[in-house]
């Protein structure tokens, strides 16, 4: 299995171009299940969660090529209807599915998710909203049951305990699409993964404004034609390279950087002392070129991660191993998932003073980190011990990182070009 070795201490400087992001080109892969034409997607990020995509839409009946980072996709075959649960229990993004192929073929069986290693993830609300547009749901063999022999626009309300649910909204979106007359959906999520799929759908031909924000309106269109569209760049590891670079002390450029989709954890990384300065203010801000510097001793902030456009949970582990750094103590409070700290007990074994109380998590600055033998267990709490490993003295290992791969391309090869010790070797069975 492979590991990561990492000598930290080196200080990170250089240029690198942000990818397209895995969490808008998994629904929008599902999107083209929607066209009555190929759908050409450039810019995806060929992690293990995209080629699943590919693979469960082959299942579904659809031809797919891939050539380098360029999917295209047609429908050959829309009696097929199933994503079994051998796909799904590997790629929980395999629901993105359920909305498109209830609109585009009136039936789909999608095997119901299971458990997560970042705690709870029910889907009551993604089947709630596909309810009110008059499917009937059943569970059948543990696989969610939809069908609809016509979908009614109405207005469904997409809010649950934690927010909103973005993959749900997705759903919804892509149903609502192809249903007789107006649907507003209420509470939708605002990410701008969400707004994406929206503008998708938008250049095949749906009737869809509001995106981006908590009310979007769709007038449902016949048919959807194919379409041919760049992924937008990855907010989650744009961040992810900003917090490199602080955590190192170092002088980073990134291109193609969303500033406009990370106005808070950019407002609370300025607030702890990083800088991130665009170069070019008539670039676009979803899109731009900025340098990112920090000042030398950084410090220490409140953050609590909420909805779009609050501060992502997908970067709170990340910015926690920035402040184990910072002079005094800071207070993260995880408010989508709150019992997403695998990453804690991992980078207290590498000297950070973390002190949790359920949802929030204490941190006491420490003068420095110290390389250890960690274990990655998901995603982006893996993300948050390469950082750490990069600031601290000495030597790190971290094994189990197929967890890294599912949301980094090559995230070693990419610090390496800006000067990081870091190398992926085979670290044995476990
Ligand atoms: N929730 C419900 N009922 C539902 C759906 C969600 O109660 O039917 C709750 C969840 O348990 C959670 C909150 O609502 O507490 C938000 O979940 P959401 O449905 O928005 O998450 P998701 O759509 O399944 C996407 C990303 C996640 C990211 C979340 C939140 C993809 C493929 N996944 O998941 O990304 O954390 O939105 O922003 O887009 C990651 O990339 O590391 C990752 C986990």
């Amino acid at each position: 299995m492979d590991a990561l070795r990492i000598r930290g201490g080196r200080r990170l400087t250089g240029t690198l171009r942000v990818d397209g992001s895995k969490n808008a080109a998994l629904p929008a892969l599902a999107a083209a299940l929607l066209a009555d034409g190929p759908v050409t997607l450039r810019g995806v990020p060929m992690l293990e969660d995209t080629i699943n995509m590919t693979r469960l839409l082959s299942e579904l009946g659809c031809t797919v090529d891939v050539d380098g980072a360029t999917v295209t996709i047609e429908t050959t075959d829309p009696s097929r209807i199933h994503a079994p649960y051998d796909i799904v229990r590997t790629m929980r993004a395999s629901i993105c599915t359920l909305g498109p192929l209830l609109a585009a073929r009136g039936e789909a069986r999608v095997a119901m998710p299971g458990g997560c290693a970042i705690g709870d993830r029910p889907v009551d609300l993604h089947l709630r909203g596909l309810q009110a547009l008059g499917a009937t749901v059943t569970l059948e063999s543990g696989d969610m049951v939809v069908r609809a022999d016509k979908l009614r626009g109405t207005t469904v309300f997409m809010g649950g305990p934690f927010g909103s649910t973005v993959l749900g909204t997705a759903n919804v979106l892509c149903a609502a699409v192809r249903a007789e007359g107006e649907t507003i959906i209420e509470s939708a999520a605002c990410e701008p993964e969400v707004a994406f799929v929206a503008k998708m759908l938008r250049a095949m031909g749906a009737d869809i404004s509001g995106e981006g924000t908590p009310r979007i309106h769709v007038r449902g269109v016949d048919s959807l034609s194919g379409i041919d569209m760049e992924i937008m760049p990855d907010r989650i590891v744009a961040g992810t390279l900003a917090v490199a670079a602080a955590i190192t002390n170092g002088d980073v450029t990134l291109e193609r950087f969303p500033a406009d989709h990370l106005v808070a954890a950019l407002d609370r990384l300025s607030e702890a002392g990083v800088h991130v300065q665009r170069s070019d203010e008539s670039e676009p801000a979803d899109a731009c070129t900025v340098t990112i510097s920090t000042d030398r001793r950084l410090k220490p902030i409140l953050f609590t991660t909420q909805p779009h456009p609050g501060f992502p949970t997908d970067l709170q582990a990340q910015v926690m191993s920035l402040l184990c750094l910072a002079d005094g103590n800071s207070i993260v409070t995880e408010k989508i998932y709150p019992d997403r700290f695998l990453h804690v007990p991992e980078l207290t074994r590498m000297g950070a003073t973390l002190i949790r109380q359920g949802p929030t998590v204490v941190v006491q600055g420490v003068d420095e980190l110290i390389g250890a033998p960690v274990m990655a267990s998901d995603l982006r709490g893996s993300a948050a011990l390469v950082l750490a490993g990069l600031a601290a003295r000495g030597e790190t290992l971290i094994r189990r990182i197929y967890h890294l791969d599912r949301g980094y391309l090559g995230l070693e090869r990419q610090l390496a070009s800006l000067g990081a010790a870091i190398e992926r070797f085979d670290g044995g069975p476990t």
